[in-house]
C-alpha cells in the first residue's frame, strides 16, 4: 500500500492510456458517467460526465442552479518514452526491440535499469475491433551500456544514437516473433487476433518517497502526472459554484499536441459547444459564457537545481516545497499575464497556498506547454502554472510531495468559485 495516493496514481499509469484510464476510474468512482462522442448528449442539471478520446479525458459537471462560465484546468497524460517497433536480431545471439524516441527525453537515464512495455492493442473480437490496455507487469527489458573499458570517455558524455544504442535487450537465442507471442499471452488472446499495437517502454522502478523527512517524491512521469493528480483531486473535492467546472487531460503534449486528441485540436472547444447545445443554451449564451471562463494550464515547472543554480533566473527561480508556480514568458509561450496571474493568485490566497514565480533565464529558450496551444482554439483568459521539479524528462524525476497537496487545495477552491466580470473589474 503506497504512503500517498499520488504514488499509486503514478504506479498505475505506466502509459498515457493507463493514465487516462486511472483518471476515468477515479471519475467513475465519484459518480461520473461516460459520454459517447458518437451519440447525441442528454445532460441533466447536477449531472457528472466525462469522455475519453485515445489517451485524453475531459470531465465536467453541470451545476444545479444557474451558472456563468466554464472554469477549466488542463494537464497532460503522456511523458517522454520510446515507441516499440519490430524485433531486431542482434549480435551475441540476442534479440532486441526496435524503438523510436517519443518526445524529448534524457535518454541516458533509461540505460541499465529494468524496463517493460505498456500501451494498447487493437484485438479482433467477433466482428468488432476492440482496443485493450496492455501492460506486461514484470521486469522484461534492459538497455545495456557499453563498458567503460571500450569507451573511456563515457563520463565526459557520449552521444547515444537511438538507432544503435537505445534498443532494449529482450531475449537470448530466440527468433523474431517471441515478442508478439508474449503480448498475445499477456492479453490471453490468439496472436492472430492482435491486429495492431501502440506500445511504449516504461521504467519498472516504482514511485517512492525519499529524503530525510520523506519530503521528496521520486518517480517516472511526474511531468505531468503530478499536476494531473492534483487537478483531478481538486476537481473532485470542489463544491458546487456558479460556474461549470471542466477537467481536461490531453495526450500528445510531448510531441507538440497537434493531433486529434491533443491540446491543438478542437476536442475541448467542441466539448464546451456540445455542453451548451445539449443544455439548450444558444450560440449567444455560449459566447457570453466563454467571456466569463478561465483556463488553468497545469504542467510541471523547473525548480532551481542544487548543483546548477546558474540555469535559473536568480529572481524567478522556484524551489522544491515552495508551492504552486506561476510561469511567465514575455513571448507568451506561457499564457500568464497580469490579469490571469491576479485571478489565480487570489485563488491560491483563498486556499492558503504559497505561490512562486518562474521565468526562463532570458537567454535560454525553455519548453512549451498546453496553455497557449489550447487558447488558440478556445479564446479564454489563461494562466500557466506547475509544480516545481528536478530532472524533468528523465526516466526518474524528482519533486516535493507537499507541493502536490498545495495545487490540489488551490484547484478545489478554483473549481468551487465563479468568475464574474463587472463594470469595475473581475470578482471571484
Ligand atoms: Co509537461
Amino acid at each position: 500500500m503506497e504512503r500517498h495516493p499520488l504514488l499509486a496514481f503514478l504506479n498505475n499509469s505506466p502509459s498515457c492510456y493507463h493514465a487516462a484510464a486511472q483518471v476515468a476510474a477515479a471519475l467513475e468512482g465519484a459518480g461520473y458517467v461516460r459520454l459517447r462522442e458518437e451519440r447525441p448528449w442528454t445532460l441533466a442539471c447536477g449531472g457528472r460526465y466525462y469522455l475519453l478520446r485515445e489517451g485524453s479525458v475531459i470531465a465536467f459537471r453541470v451545476p444545479r442552479g444557474a451558472w456563468r462560465g466554464f472554469l477549466l484546468a488542463a494537464g497532460h497524460s503522456d511523458s517522454p518514452t520510446f515507441r516499440v517497433r519490430q524485433e531486431v536480431p542482434s549480435a551475441g545471439n540476442c534479440l532486441r526491440l526496435g524503438v523510436e524516441p517519443y518526445g524529448g527525453g534524457i535518454w541516458r537515464s533509461w540505460l541499465d535499469r529494468p524496463l517493460t512495455v505498456a500501451g494498447r492493442a487493437v484485438v479482433r473480437q467477433g466482428d468488432s475491433l476492440v482496443t485493450r490496455l496492455v501492460y506486461v507487469d514484470r521486469d522484461l527489458l534492459v538497455i545495456p551500456s557499453v563498458a567503460i573499458h571500450m569507451d573511456r570517455e563515457v563520463n565526459k558524455g557520449t552521444a547515444l544514437k537511438p538507432q544503435t544504442d537505445l534498443l532494449p535487450l529482450f531475449a537470448l537465442g530466440k527468433e523474431p516473433g517471441a515478442f508478439s507471442r508474449l503480448i498475445a499471452q499477456t492479453l490471453a488472446v490468439g496472436e492472430e487476433n492482435i491486429l495492431s499495437t501502440d506500445l511504449f517502454l516504461t521504467p519498472r522502478a516504482p514511485a517512492t518517497l525519499v529524503g530525510a523527512e520523506e519530503e521528496f517524491v521520486a518517480a517516472p512521469r511526474l511531468d505531468d502526472l503530478q499536476c494531473v493528480f492534483a487537478c483531478l483531486t481538486g476537481f473532485l473535492a470542489a463544491e458546487e459554484g456558479e460556474s461549470l467546472p471542466v477537467l481536461a487531460v490531453f495526450n500528445h503534449e510531448e510531441v507538440g499536441s497537434a493531433t486529434r486528441q491533443g491540446a491543438d485540436s478542437t476536442l475541448l472547444s467542441d466539448t464546451l459547444e456540445r455542453i451548451d447545445a445539449a443544455l439548450g443554451r444558444g450560440e449567444e449564451a455560449h459566447r457570453a459564457a466563454l467571456a466569463e471562463s478561465f483556463l488553468v494550464s497545469a504542467d510541471n515547472a523547473h525548480a532551481v537545481h542544487p548543483a546548477h543554480p546558474e540555469y535559473a533566473d536568480a529572481a524567478e527561480a522556484p524551489v522544491l516545497g515552495g508551492g504552486v508556480v506561476l510561469k511567465y514568458s514575455a513571448n507568451q509561450r506561457y499564457t500568464t499575464d497580469a490579469v490571469s496571474a491576479a485571478v489565480f493568485g487570489e485563488v491560491c490566497r483563498l486556499a492558503g497556498v504559497p505561490v512562486q514565480r518562474y521565468g526562463n533565464r532570458p537567454d535560454l529558450p525553455g519548453g512549451s506547454t498546453l496553455g497557449n496551444i489550447s487558447i488558440s482554439h478556445l479564446s479564454v483568459p489563461s494562466v500557466d502554472v506547475g509544480l516545481p521539479q528536478l530532472a524533468m524528462h528523465s526516466a526518474y524525476e524528482l519533486a516535493c510531495l507537499r507541493d502536490t497537496d498545495a495545487l490540489s487545495r488551490a484547484m478545489a477552491v478554483y473549481f468551487s468559485r465563479s468568475l464574474r466580470r463587472t463594470e469595475a473589474g473581475i470578482t471571484l
